[in-house]
């Protein structure tokens, strides 16, 4: 996207924004991509409407920018992937297709790790009772494995949190693989996580029993609702990291069937699933031997997150 930047009034530029959207599209995505590509953030935009005689610089040219935004337009390609950045916690991650744009909701699967690893209220000052038989101090895991990690946007944010675990990153896509570790390099945190190419616990062999915290967004849609889904999405973004099969159940099988194994005695094993699969993912951990199943719900209460902790004995 080479491009120079362009300098223009506000008047000019509210201008130009009306008339790209008379061709379509969401107001909110434009005000996005003046954001992210232009380098204009909302509320400089809501300075503008306040003082539209006022010049300002835009990052690209106007140009460039409508370009995009009509390829958008008639192609349905994200935006993100058309600006090569997604925004992300307090992040901004490398995306290009082939490699999932990371969503809102993930982003609550690190403060969950957070706080089942770090509760506020402890019956014991600095001491958590995970079972009936151990108390154990609140610590960072010593090691954590990140399942399907795509962008790398979950172990980005867990190595950024924890400068002494070592951390493992896992994916089956050659392709994601190589953007989170240019994501974990460009966050200065390459040297923290291991990023091994491979399906779920299958390249984890070497880390049996010693996992203290195991995440994943697995793919989890059901196949007859991701061949509905809005091209957007289904037509861009990877099969391979939405479509949990017949009952969207596949991968989180696969996932808790190896937990026990895997994980180290108490270790935790979090997960991100589909808005109706709560009950289904509860009981697949409880089959599977683990304890202080739970389940957790997004910012609107919907139940969207599973935990369980493997037994200490
Ligand atoms: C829903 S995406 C999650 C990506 C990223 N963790 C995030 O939250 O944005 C699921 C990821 O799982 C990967 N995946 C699919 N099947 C896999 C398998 N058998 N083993 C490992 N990773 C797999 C996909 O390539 C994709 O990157």
């Amino acid at each position: 996207m080479e491009s120079r930047g362009e300098r223009l009034s506000g008047e000019q530029l509210l201008r130009w924004r009306r008339s790209l959207l008379k061709a379509g599209g969401r107001p909110a995505d434009l005000d996005w991509l003046i954001d992210l590509a232009g380098g204009l953030g909302w509320q400089a935009l809501q300075a503008v409407r306040l003082h539209p005689e006022r010049s300002l610089e835009l990052r690209l040219s106007c140009q460039a920018l409508a370009a995009l935004w009509q390829r958008h337009l008639e192609t349905d390609e994200p935006l993100q992937y058309l600006v090569g950045r997604c925004p992300w916690r307090d992040l901004e991650l490398a995306v290009a297709p082939g490699v999932l744009i990371p969503r809102a909701e993930t982003e609550l699967l690190v403060d969950l790790a957070q706080q089942l690893l770090f509760p506020q209220r402890l019956l014991h000052p600095q001491r958590l009772l995970i079972s009936q038989q151990l108390l154990i101090r609140p610590r960072p895991p010593a090691s954590w494995a990140d399942l399907g990690t795509g962008s790398g946007c979950l172990a980005v944010a867990l190595a950024g949190l924890w400068p002494e675990s070592r951390g493992f990153a896992v994916d089956l896509s050659r392709h994601a693989l190589a953007q989170a570790g240019a994501n974990l390099v460009a966050a200065g945190l390459g040297d923290r996580v291991q990023t091994i190419c491979g399906s779920w616990w299958q390249p984890l062999a070497a880390q049996r029993g010693l996992l203290e915290l195991v995440v994943a967004n697995p793919p989890y849609i059901p196949t007859a609702v991701w061949r509905q889904l809005e091209p957007l999405v289904r037509d861009h973004e990877p099969a391979m990291a939405l479509d949990g099969g017949a009952d969207g159940l596949d991968a989180i099988r696969s996932i808790v069937a190896g937990a026990s194994v895997h994980l180290a005695p108490g270790g935790l094993l979090l997960l991100e699933h589909h808005h109706d699969q709560s009950s289904a993912v509860l009981a697949l951990l409880r089959q599977a031997g683990l304890e202080a199943v739970c389940g957790h719900g997004d910012l609107e209460g919907t139940l969207r997150f599973a935990s369980a902790r493997r037994p200490i004995n």
